[in-house]
């Protein structure tokens, strides 16, 4: 049985979700019709992943296939930094919508705390971005209130925000955020930040809690350490008689944080469900929480590295 969250209005969305992020077209098809037949019922997806349409082609052959109802499954997307002017929001829905064959999201996103111009992808000079003054968060943020109040999407939320955005927003708003989806696995616990959001009624979900080895180079460290080849990690799956990757997943559901690992094979999707059935005991747990080395996979340097750039570390991250 999978753990759901249970928000305010009564909806449930199941803790263990399938991640597409880095999933190619030409395989998402198949990932996301793999991952329905195993029994997930949570997809998470993004704009910028650039494979919306795949999905979208899964989902309508699932539906016509009889293999769930729209209701029954709880997808999420995110509204990418080019679109966050306020009178901008609505239409990054409504292609998502498009692509994704739905009329209404469970859950949408603002994917980052950082605005670029509309004709902009990835920022590469200072006159790509717009700064908190030319578009504050809290105006894309009564962009997203609009969209729920319309009945596109069920909830909304927030990714990669920090305690002081958070607090921008909080302080500006009739909805608060409902979520807030974050880089957490155990080199990176992000305790601080999940009492936070525990206290304001914020959940959470925990990406990359595989560590997201499979992302661009460009992106990567080359002497980046590997969440599951850590010896603490895979001496408790041997104990357990499961994998790494297993043990890794438990203990996000341990700790009430919906987790969404990515994967675009059929036994790796199946054994990442399967996980939800893995009690962890204390020993584990403390023995995970001790863990030392602090390492985040995803810095954000692709916003806060270009000369010149409104935003600086601190503006995402806490520390
Ligand atoms: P693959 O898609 O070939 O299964 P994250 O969710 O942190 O972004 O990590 C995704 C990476 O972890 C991908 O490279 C994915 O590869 C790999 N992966 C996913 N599930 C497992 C698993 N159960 N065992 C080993 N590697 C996995």
């Amino acid at each position: 049985d999978i753990k759901t969250i249970l928000f305010d209005n009564g909806d449930k969305m199941p803790m263990l979700g399938l991640g597409t992020w880095k999933s190619a077209p030409g395989e998402v098809y198949n990932a996301v019709l793999w991952a329905l037949e195993a029994g997930y019922r949570h997809i998470d997806c993004a704009a910028v992943y650039q494979n919306e349409k795949e999905i979208g082609s899964a989902l309508h052959t699932a539906f016509k296939k009889g293999l769930v109802k729209r209701e029954e499954i709880f997808i999420t997307s995110k509204l990418w930094n080019n679109a966050h002017e306020e009178h901008r929001v609505k239409t990054g829905l409504a292609q998502t919508l498009k692509d994704l064959q739905l009329d209404y999201l469970d859950l949408y996103l603002i994917h980052w705390p950082v605005s670029v111009k509309s004709n902009v992808l990835f920022p590469k000079k200072k006159e790509d971005y717009f700064s908190y003054e030319e578009v504050p968060l809290s105006a894309t943020w009564r962009g997203m209130e609009k969209l729920k109040q319309e009945g596109l999407t069920r909830h909304i939320g927030v990714s990669n925000f920090n305690i002081a955005n958070l607090k921008t927003i909080m302080a500006d708003c009739n909805i608060k955020p409902e979520m807030n989806q974050i880089e957490v696995h155990p080199f990176l616990p992000q305790d601080d930040l999940l009492a936070f959001c525990l206290d304001n009624g914020i959940y959470i979900t925990a990406y990359s809690p595989l560590g997201s080895s499979d992302r661009p180079a460009n992106r990567k460290r080359a002497d980046e350490p590997k969440l599951m080849e850590n010896p603490v990690i895979r001496e408790i799956a041997t104990k357990h008689g499961v994998s790494p990757a297993q043990v890794l997943i438990a203990w996000s559901l341990n700790r009430d944080t919906a987790v969404i690992p990515k994967s675009a094979n059929k036994d790796r999707i199946k054994q990442n469900l399967e996980a939800a059935n893995l009690r962890l005991d204390d020993t584990d747990m403390r023995q995970i929480g001790d863990i030392d080395g602090s390492y985040r996979f995803i810095d954000g340097v692709f916003f806060t590295g270009i000369e010149g750039a409104p935003y600086k570390p601190g503006d995402l991250w806490e520390e």
